[in-house]
Formats: C-alpha cells, sequence, structure tokens
C-alpha cells in the first residue's frame, strides 16, 4: 500500500509519517505545499527522508493559491463571524487539491493528515478528498483510538521520535499551534487558551511573525495605491503584479504598519468554541481597499446580493465546501458581480489603520452631477419625481398607521 502523507515537518506529522509506516507496511509519500510558509520548508525533503518517506514532494503552490483560491474568495468579500478573513481554510482544498493529484500519479490508495480531530482542518481535507476523489481511503491517526492510546501527550510523541532518529530540537518548544501561508499565521492553544489573555500586550509580542503591533508603526503614514480590474488586484503603486506578488507587497506593507491582528472566539464547525489570534496583514489591506473599489463602481442591487451572500459563501469556506456545487454556483454569481470592479484605490496605511485616501474608475457608476446639492447640469434627476416616489413609499406605512390607532 501507498499512502500519501500532507507532511509539515513538525512533531506531529513527523511522528505519523513513522507511525504509518510501521502500523500498515506501507510505502508513505511525504507532500508538503509550498503556499508561503517560508522558512518552515528548510530541510524539509532531508528531514522526511530522514524520517522514513520512500518519496518527498514539496510543491511550489504559491501561484495557484493566490490565483485560484485567495483572489475568488476577495471577491466574494468573504469573511468569517465578522473578523476571520479564512487564512486556513482557503489553504487546505488546495492542498486536498494536490494530495489526490500525487495520490493518482503514484498509484496510492489512501491519504493521510495529521488534522487533530476536534477541529476544522480534518473536516477540510476530508470533504475536499471526498469531492474530488470519491474512492481514495482517508487515515487520520488523531481519530484512531489506538493511535491516541500510544500518545497520549508530547512526552510519548518525544520519546517515539527520538527512538526512530527524528530530529525534535525545532519543534518541541513550540508553545502555540501555528499555520502560515501566504495569506496568514494563525495562533491558536498554550497560553490563548484562555480567552482573557490579553495577546496585545507588550510582553507577548513576541509571537507575531508577520506585523509590527501598532505601538510600534513607524510615525509615518505611507500611501499606496491598487488598481482593480474586475474585482482583481493587478497593481501595486502602478506597478503590474500576478497575485502572488501582489499578496507578498501588501502583507510587507501591511505588516510595518501593524495591520490586520484579529483576535477572536470564533464557532468551529465541529460545535466547540476556540480561541485564535491572526495576522493578516496584505489580505487586510486587499479587503479594505476591495470594497472601496465597489464602491464606486458596483450597481446597488448587484451589491444588495452579493453582500447577502458573504455569509452563507464565507461559511462554506471555512466549513471546507469548496468543491461543493454550491460554492461553484456562488462563485460563478460572486465574479458575475465583480465585472465593472475596475479603477484604483489609494489607502493610507498608519498604525494599524487603513485610510481610504481616494478612488478613481473609468467605469465609475458615481456621478457628482448628479448627487449635488448644486443645481444639476445633466437634469437626470427631478426632485419633484420625489414626491410621488415617497408618497407611494409611505402609503402602507400609514395605512398600518391608521389599523393601529383603532
Ligand atoms: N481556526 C482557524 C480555522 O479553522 C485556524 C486553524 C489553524 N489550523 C492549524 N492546524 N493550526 O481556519
Ligand atoms: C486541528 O484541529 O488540527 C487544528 C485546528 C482546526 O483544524 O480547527
Amino acid at each position: 500500500q501507498k499512502i500519501v502523507l500532507a507532511y509539515s515537518g513538525g512533531l506531529d506529522t513527523s511522528v505519523i509519517l513513522a507511525w504509518l509506516k510501521e502500523t500498515y507496511d506501507a510505502e508513505v509519500i511525504a507532500f508538503t505545499a509550498d503556499i508561503g510558509q517560508k522558512e518552515e520548508l528548510d530541510g524539509l525533503e532531508e528531514k522526511a527522508l530522514k524520517t522514513g518517506a520512500s518519496k518527498v514532494y514539496i510543491d511550489d503552490l504559491r501561484e495557484e493559491f493566490a490565483a485560484d483560491f485567495i483572489y475568488p474568495m476577495f471577491q466574494a468579500g468573504a469573511m468569517y463571524e465578522g473578523q476571520y478573513l479564512l487564512g486556513t481554510s482557503i489553504a487546505r482544498p488546495l492542498i486536498a487539491k494536490r494530495m489526490v493529484e500525487i495520490a493518482r500519479k503514484e498509484g496510492a490508495t489512501a491519504i493521510a493528515h495529521g488534522a487533530t480531530g476536534k477541529g476544522n482542518d480534518q473536516v477540510r481535507f476530508e470533504l475536499g478528498v471526498a469531492a474530488l476523489a470519491p474512492d481514495i481511503e482517508v487515515i487520520a491517526p488523531w481519530r484512531n483510538a489506538q493511535f491516541r492510546d500510544q500518545f497520549p501527550g508530547r512526552a510519548e510523541m518525544i520519546a517515539y521520535a527520538q527512538q526512530h532518529g527524528i530530529d525534535v530540537t525545532a519543534t518541541a518548544a513550540k508553545s502555540y499551534s501555528m499555520d502560515r501561508n501566504l495569506l496568514h499565521i494563525s495562533f491558536e492553544s498554550g497560553a490563548l487558551e484562555d480567552p482573557w489573555f490579553d495577546a496585545t500586550a507588550a510582553s507577548n509580542q513576541d509571537m507575531y511573525v508577520l506585523s509590527v503591533s501598532p505601538e510600534e508603526a513607524p510615525d509615518q503614514a505611507e500611501y499606496v495605491e491598487l488598481a482593480f480590474e474586475q474585482g482583481d488586484c493587478v497593481s501595486i503603486n502602478g506597478e503590474r503584479l500576478n497575485p502572488l506578488q501582489v499578496m507578498e507587497a501588501l502583507n510587507e506593507l501591511g505588516g510595518k504598519h501593524g495591520i490586520g491582528r484579529i483576535d477572536m472566539v470564533e464557532n468551529r464547525f465541529v460545535g466547540m468554541k476556540s480561541r485564535g489570534v491572526y495576522e493578516t496583514p496584505g489580505g487586510t489591506v486587499l479587503f479594505h481597499a476591495h470594497r472601496v473599489m465597489e464602491s464606486l463602481t458596483m450597481d446597488r442591487e448587484v451589491m444588495n446580493l452579493r453582500d447577502s451572500l458573504i455569509t452563507r459563501y464565507s461559511t462554506l469556506v471555512y466549513n471546507g465546501f469548496w468543491f461543493a456545487p454550491e460554492r461553484l454556483c456562488l462563485q460563478a454569481l460572486v465574479t458575475e458581480s465583480q465585472k465593472n470592479v475596475t479603477g484604483t484605490v489609494r489607502v493610507k496605511l498608519y498604525k494599524g489603520n487603513i485610510m481610504t485616501a481616494g478612488v478613481k474608475s473609468p467605469v465609475s457608476l458615481y456621478n457628482p452631477d448628479i448627487a449635488t446639492m448644486e443645481a444639476d447640469p445633466s437634469q437626470a434627476y427631478n426632485q419633484d419625481d420625489a414626491t410621488g416616489f415617497i408618497q407611494l413609499n409611505a402609503l402602507r406605512l400609514k395605512v398600518s398607521a391608521g389599523v393601529q390607532g383603532k
């Protein structure tokens, strides 16, 4: 049997690699998606082989991640529970997709992952695989009673790793569960499990990776211009960039100014609440600028309709239904809604804030001649029309008020 394992090189997936090999007497193919996690990738191939992988894939999926996952999601204005920009959620379906491709190529019949049995990630991986390759078996060691008996705590994992020649020095000291990619980094567990624990405190600043705190950010504000074409950001400060380059540039800019830190208690799909801290510097700037671009260029009813679907869309992404038919349906509507979202937004970044500092578009729907408080040179709007408009809208309110009085 061949098993494709989603491998990060951390303690958990290293132990899982060795355990799968032993328990299933299988060939384990280690797969790591490069989705922008940076230094976590150093020395990974060597480590996987040393741990017993028969083959290692480290695939650079950053461009695909940005263009085919992050960008379509940002067109939707997706945000979970009013705060979370879905940085981990949107990466999982891509990892699932690539795992399936590798399984097909290598003739593997199963895939395995190291997600705990208590979270969202297991659901996202497995719904992704189910949608793309229903015949492939999924092995989730953390849901295997034998595995949990064998590893009741970190000490047992470290001991097992040492017996199997796995280097644990880098991983054993980590105090938070982190997940990093091009869009964000998340922190969960450890000290954060207490929701009263103040993650903004000066004494806790060494946790952060992508951003400085607003207090530490430059005293000088910085202007940034984002140009959009049909809802997608295509250039920064006049320089044409692909989606990956846009995300990298915005992460740099946003991080420098302390933008995009979120601390929340969220509802996991599996029923529990969980506390997470996120850094999403570039995504936060992009999200803001995109909304400003829409404000100038999007038809009112189109916006209304799209906005009414944001919660649905965001929940689908959070819950792992990226490849489900209803997400594809919604995406078609969302993408259609972006046809006129073209132009340039100027923002000013300053100590954790994003201020709108101008917006323009060749296809702007904003007409100052119509909106002006001065005489309207275009004659498009006749003030007298408002009288009848209000009267007809008032009719049912008057009827209802009359009945109430009785
Ligand atoms: N709570 C976030 C989510 O569900 C982040 C999960 C982080 N995952 C991880 N394996 N550290 O999307
Ligand atoms: C995990 O359970 O593996 C991480 C957290 C989550 O998936 O929600």
